[in-house]
């Protein structure tokens, strides 16, 4: 595996293991046997928006995001795995690069995870799914909706969503880079989108609890390398 890719998988799973959780921990020692992402198949999806994510990863105090940077040739974007449940509208707000679940590139059946990328002034609207979710900024700026809580989140930050709760995503000027992963029933099937802010959001939020955002443990900042091209 090239260097790169190692270091970025290194630095991804210390941000999993920063959560203290079992999935997150299963999550992090099965991305350290992927032999990383196959660049000859990557990254078409994404060359519209390159150059912004490119700066935001370059612009981010964290280790985690430079060592994305380094590897960014190699990055599956366009492997976006709800593809199908959400409108083309919906589609063209945001790129995701997935690196593992059933679909690969590094198979497993019962996790998912990868990169999210939201172009800037977009809003993700509210939607859920079965599956328990955690989000982790690394570059850009977000402001988050989880059920009836609201947060800005910034580099550093997490977000841990349980099943069905509710989520949006607004942007600003900057856009997000987020790594996310998935644990629990991660069929798509129980994805939908909540149109409008309806009662379900709240009721959920009640059921949840107050939203949990924390900068993780294995987060740390570091001296950002000359953007790549
Ligand atoms: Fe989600």
């Amino acid at each position: 595996m090239p260097d790169p890719s190692r270091r970025m998988l290194a630095e991804i799973a210390a941000v999993f293991r920063a959560e203290s959780r079992a999935c997150a921990d299963r999550t992090a020692d099965i991305l350290a046997t992927f032999p990383g992402p196959d660049a000859a198949a990557c990254g078409a999806d994404a060359d519209a928006d390159a150059d912004v994510i490119r700066a935001l990863l370059a612009a981010s105090p964290l280790a985690v995001a430079h060592a994305t940077l380094a590897a960014f040739d190699a990055l599956p974007w366009g492997r976006n795995p709800v593809a199908s449940r959400i409108s083309a509208e919906d589609n063209g707000l945001y790129r995701v690069a997935n690196l593992m679940g059933p679909e690969g590139p590094l198979f497993c059946p019962t996790l998912r995870a990868g990169f999210y990328y939201q172009r800037p002034d977009t809003r993700y609207g509210l939607h859920s799914h079965a599956a328990v979710e955690t989000y982790v900024i690394i570059a850009g700026r977000a402001h988050w909706t989880a059920g009836d809580t609201q947060r800005e989140m910034a580099p550093g930050h997490a977000v841990h969503h349980s099943t069905y709760l509710p989520h949006a995503c607004q942007t600003g000027p900057e856009g997000v880079v987020a790594l996310w992963r998935w644990s629990g029933d991660i069929g798509i099937e129980s994805y939908r989108m909540h149109h409008g802010l309806d009662a379900f959001g709240a009721a959920a939020a009640r059921q949840a609890g107050p939203l949990p955002v924390s900068r993780p443990a294995g987060l740390r900042p570091s001296v950002p390398p000359a953007v790549p091209r």
